[in-house]
């Protein structure tokens, strides 16, 4: 089944009275449980396809359907919620609520659908990612790759069916950086979800179904990789 469908999309920018397309027809559906892998150099339009295929904002034209749902056109008072329920999200810059402590942080998604076991999960997802005795630290109290590790627990907290992951590890020492990525495989195979990655990381990248390529705006190559035959 078809996860996630993007149909003809393009999303353009408009500063002062100059347009600046940034993606160009984009059609691309994402099945469930696939692991797709997505590169492309800098400025190619990598964060901006996450964003639309994850309702977190919406195309100039074109349709993005999320479980045969046209999201383009559903308010974000109805959007909000579904994002919240079926999205994970892990920024390249962590994008932690600085106010608030790591184990709240990470129990913000759960506590918005007012699920009781909220902390009991942010407490078992931080402690597997090696964070229990930092659950009270606040995010300024944490290192790159600790943040990072937090963001990921509350991208996983309402076991969301697809993840979205942009350049995880981008402000992260090639250490962390595996670790990083290493835990967000680990999760996606356990639970079978959806992970969509923006990475640069080769060795990740291979063990991808399928990775995409994008060049301005457009899917220029995709690699399927078809693990049947290896033995
Ligand atoms: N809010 C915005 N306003 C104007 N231009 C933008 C905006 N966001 C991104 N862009 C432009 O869109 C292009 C693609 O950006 P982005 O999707 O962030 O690429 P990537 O993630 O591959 O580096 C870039 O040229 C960038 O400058
Ligand atoms: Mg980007």
């Amino acid at each position: 089944m078809n996860l996630i469908e993007a149909k003809h999309v393009t999303k353009t920018y408009t500063i002062g009275d100059r347009q600046i397309p940034v993606l160009d027809n984009i059609s691309l559906s994402v099945t469930n449980g696939e692991f797709l892998v997505v590169e492309g150099s800098s400025g190619s339009g990598k964060t901006t396809l996450l964003c639309l295929l994850s309702g977190l904002d919406r195309p100039t034209s074109g349709r993005v359907l999320i479980e045969e749902k046209d999201i383009t056109e559903t308010p974000e008072d109805d959007l909000a919620p579904l994002r919240n329920q079926m999205i994970g999200f892990v920024f390249q810059s962590f994008h932690l609520v600085p106010s608030l402590t790591a184990i709240e942080n990470v129990m913000f998604p759960a506590e918005l659908k007012h699920d009781p076991r909220a902390h009991q999960k942010a407490q078992v997802l931080l402690k597997r990612v090696g964070l229990a005795t930092r659950i009270d630290n606040f995010p300024h109290q944490l290192s790159g790759g600790e943040m990072q590790r937090v963001a990921m627990c509350r991208a996983l907290i309402n076991d969301p069916k697809i993840i979205f992951a942009d350049e995880p590890t981008g402000n992260l020492d090639s250490e962390n950086g595996e670790a990083i990525l290493e835990l967000l495989l680990e999760f996606h195979r356990e639970r079978h979800s959806t992970l969509v990655l923006v990475t640069h990381n080769n060795k990740i990248a291979t063990m991808a179904d399928r990775m995409i390529i994008l060049h301005d705006g457009r899917i220029v190559e995709t690699i399927r990789h078809d693990y049947q035959h290896i033995a």
